[in-house]
């Protein structure tokens, strides 16, 4: 139900981002396949191109944005954007804005979320906590604010989050 509900946020946004290692380690499609409507552009990090490209972001099925230090080119609907890496979110802000891309979805991971926490370049939170506790493993970013509603999907709870500083 949770994933549904995912899939379906995904349809109403212009695009949707993950860190390099989330793309390594999760191998994420980012497209709309439990929900009816849009694929969202998809973007990922690979500052150095070490994604491998099997991946399923590099499959070619939905438009792909490869933000990079290397390299400008594109192979049908993947496409590799050259951006200083000392001010990253600066260079995809400007890009997608010359792209009239006006909504991005950050699926993770923490690294990628934690920048974007930081320099307050969030509207709105979504957050999904688990009944399970994992003791090892790579912890949630910090986000010490309140939510302004939660809800239950099926046991699991939903928090949302406003920014109220922008
Ligand atoms: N529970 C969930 O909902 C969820 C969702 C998504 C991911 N995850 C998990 O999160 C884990 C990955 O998180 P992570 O924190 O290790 O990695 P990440 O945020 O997916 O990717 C971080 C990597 O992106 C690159 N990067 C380059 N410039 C960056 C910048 N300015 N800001 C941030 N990243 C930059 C770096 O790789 P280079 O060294 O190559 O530059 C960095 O190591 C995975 O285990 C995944 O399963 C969980």
């Amino acid at each position: 139900m949770s994933r549904t509900l995912v899939h379906k946020w995904r349809t109403q946004e212009q695009s949707i981002l993950v860190g390099t290692n989330t793309a390594l380690k999760d191998n994420p499609q980012l497209n709309a396949r439990e929900w009816q409507g849009t694929n969202p552009l998809r973007i990922v990090i690979d500052r150095t191109l070490r994604l491998p490209n099997h991946l399923h972001l590099f499959d070619g099925s939905v438009k792909t944005l490869i933000f990079n230090e290397k390299k400008d080119d594109n192979i049908a609907l993947t496409m590799w954007v050259k951006t200083d890496f000392s001010n990253l979110w600066s260079g995809i802000c400007d890009y997608l804005y010359s792209e009239q891309i006006q909504s991005v979805i950050v699926e993770g991971g923490t690294c990628i979320l934690a920048s974007s926490i930081n320099q307050n370049l969030w509207d709105e939170a979504r957050v999904f906590t688990g009944n399970s506790y994992f003791i090892n493993g790579i912890k949630a970013p910090e986000f010490p604010y309140k939510p302004q509603d939660t809800s239950s999907v099926d046991g699991v709870e939903l928090s949302l989050f406003y920014n109220m500083n922008i």
